[in-house]
């Protein structure tokens, strides 16, 4: 077809009312029909909209391609523009895809309940359960799955394991577990079934029983939970790797559970104890305004440690951004939080790969020289667990960086802030690098990848990459691949193109979020149940390892499954989502906690709106 002469300036007149292009338009057409306009333009109005259709249909970008010539826009001023073109966002579930999610769920839940129910952890090729502690288990597997299923449909399944809860669950071990651990897993994922199960009071019953064991670990002098709890002795314990630290992410990842428990039980102690440690938090901040991953348990201040947004810190990042939303965006305190701390990974932590093609977050590691001086080394390393951060930019961009609301689908560049702007473009470019961390033999990624750099000594070694690699990887036969190959069935990328699809509504999320479904199913399935690990995303056939992930059903399939169902199935304006994935309802703050936030005595300035 011939498209130079569709590449008219007419096009863009239909693609967009009022813009400058309107006015050309009509000169052009005043000549040709002033003798009789009317008529003219019933005869030729059928087949003109149906060329604009047909010109459309074969190349997308002809209007804005001609627009560009026409205004002289950037490409990126024009991707902000793409709303207006008006193109269908279809949110329907794609039924065929959304049924196969859950069919591999069943395989996953089928296979742990044949071998080992109500043990903690799966290990699908051995066929056997253990537990976290020698103490017994605490349900970890089995709560972790149980809003899955609710979600899913699948009430067989579900009353099987409610039965389990009611009769079998225990939280009467004498062990310590770790303090986050057991909060985002089974505290939140108790929660989270008691909301959708219709408030079966079974789960709030037990929600508050495992809270109360928890609560002592927040006794320290700076109020900061210790890493692990002793359930049975509910004595707080220390990590005995880091006897005197505790992470960032693990006392600032279990505030939605605590506060929404304290709704719920109308205690208002869950909610006080959480949010302390948030005060604490920001009264300890650095001045770069980033939280380093360790802090000192005892005093409560940071410690000098690497600074990045992988393990030890995430949803430290993640938490600020979601307690401002659980609350229905009213407390300023945790949005200026948030924006405080995203103006600062952009400063520092925000870079591109060597040849500019991909935006990544790199680490920044202290070091101490004998003379005392401190210098950051940046490493250009990217955790897997990274990827939660696209997808999260994306959901801050249209709420705390919105100047309306609700934004548009996708949001139009009129309706964000400049932060919120420059969140949704880093966002939009951190999914795509993690997608290009799929681009592995298996199609799946590692759980560490890491950027190329001027410095990194590999010069133009035909073995690497141009633009990332797997550190060390290059082993011999027989030798175990390193650590950062595997790919243990993480979430965070399917997370990230959750909210990208929900936001944006662009299929093209829905394809890839299909496309990592395949290599999963292709890679990591065990034909006899249940999914493992791989060792080494980059070889063919893999090598599995014999270990299924809690968040294999509580996560991973549960964000597959929301991608491809009916946008109804789990508002964001409704509910906000705990970091292993347990949906959490958003609230209005009670008249007897707004009184508490507004008395804490670290506050520095008012945190409601
Ligand atoms: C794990 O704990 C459960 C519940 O206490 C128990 O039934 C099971 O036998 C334990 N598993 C192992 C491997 O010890
Ligand atoms: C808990 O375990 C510790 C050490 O394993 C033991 O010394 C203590 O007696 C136990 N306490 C109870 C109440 O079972
Ligand atoms: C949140 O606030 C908006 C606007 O004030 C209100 O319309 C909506 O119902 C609230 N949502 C919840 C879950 O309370």
């Amino acid at each position: 077809m011939n498209g130079t002469k569709l590449r008219r300036r007419k096009a863009p007149k239909n693609a967009k009312a009022g813009n400058p292009e309107k006015e050309v338009d009509s000169e052009e057409s005043e000549l040709e029909f002033d003798f009789d306009l009317w008529k003219y333009t019933k005869i030729l109005a059928v087949p003109l909209l149906l060329a604009i259709g047909v010109a459309y249909y074969l190349n997308p970008t002809i209007f804005t391609d001609a627009m560009q010539s026409y205004l002289g826009l950037s490409e990126q001023e024009l991707a902000k523009m793409v709303p207006v073109l008006e193109f269908p966002i279809d949110f329907s579930a794609n039924v065929h895809r959304r049924d196969a999610v859950v069919r591999a769920f069943q395989h996953a839940w089928l296979a742990y309940e044949r071998d080992a129910m109500g043990n903690d952890e799966y290990h699908p090729i051995s066929h056997e359960g253990t537990n976290l502690t020698d103490a017994g288990g605490i349900g970890y597997t089995v709560v972790d799955s149980i809003d899955t299923m609710l979600l899913m449909g699948l009430d067989q399944e579900y009353s099987r394991a409610r039965e389990w809860v009611a009769t079998k669950m225990d939280f009467e071990r004498n062990a310590t577990f770790n303090t986050f651990e057991t909060v985002i897993r089974v505290l939140g994922g108790l929660l989270s079934a008691y909301h959708f199960s219709g408030e079966d009071s079974l789960y709030l019953e037990k929600a508050i029983d495992l809270a109360d064991r928890i609560i002592p670990a927040f006794n320290t002098p700076s109020r900061l939970p210790l890493s692990n709890i002793n359930l049975a002795l509910r004595e707080g314990a220390i990590d005995p790797n880091w006897p005197q630290f505790v992470s960032s992410a693990e006392v600032a990842t279990l505030q939605l559970e605590f506060r929404y428990l304290s709704v719920l039980s109308r205690n208002t102690l869950y909610w006080e104890k959480a949010e302390t440690v948030m005060h604490v938090l920001k009264n300890s901040l650095m001045p770069h305004g980033l939280a380093s991953i360790f802090l000192n348990w005892y005093n409560g201040e940071f410690v000098l440690s690497t600074l990045r947004l992988g393990s030890r810190a995430d949803s430290y990042y993640e938490y600020l951004l979601k307690q401002y939303l659980q609350t229905n965006n009213t407390e300023v305190f945790y949005r200026d939080m948030y924006t405080n701390a995203m103006d600062a990974v952009h400063k520092t932590l925000i870079k591109k790969s060597a040849n500019s093609v991909l935006t990544y977050t790199s680490e920044l590691v202290p070091e101490k020289h004998p003379d005392g001086q401190i210098s950051w080394r940046l490493t250009p390393k990217q955790d897997h667990l990274v990827c939660f951060f696209g997808g999260s930019l994306l959901l801050g961009a249209t709420t705390a960086g919105a100047l309306v609301h609700p934004v548009s689908v996708p949001p139009r560049a009129g309706e964000l802030s400049e932060q919120g702007k420059r969140d949704w473009e880093t966002g939009i470019s951190l999914i795509k690098t993690c997608m290009a961390t799929h681009d592995t033999a298996t199609g799946l990624a590692p759980e560490i990848a890491h950027f190329r750099i001027p410095s990194d000594g590999i010069g133009h070694d035909p073995q690497y990459p141009s633009d990332w690699y797997i550190k060390g990887a290059h082993t011999r036969p027989g030798e175990l691949p390193p650590y950062d190959a595997r790919y243990i069935l993480r979430p965070e990328t399917v997370e990230s193109l959750f909210l990208a699809f929900r936001l944006t509504g662009d299929e093209m999320y829905r394809e890839w979020a299909w496309r990592i479904f395949e290599a999963i199913e292709k890679h990591c399935r065990v034909e006899t149940g249940g999914y493992a690990s791989i060792i080494n995303v980059d070889e063919i056939p893999s090598r599995k390892e014999d270990k299924m992930e809690t968040f294999m059903m509580s996560e991973t399939l549960k964000y597959l499954y929301l991608i491809f169902a009916d946008a109804n199935v789990l508002p964001l304006d409704k509910y906000v989502l705990n970091t292993e994935a347990h949906p959490l309802p958003i609230f209005d703050i009670p008249p007897k906690f707004k009184d508490l936030v507004q008395r804490n005595p670290m506050l520095s300035h008012p945190i409601l709106e």
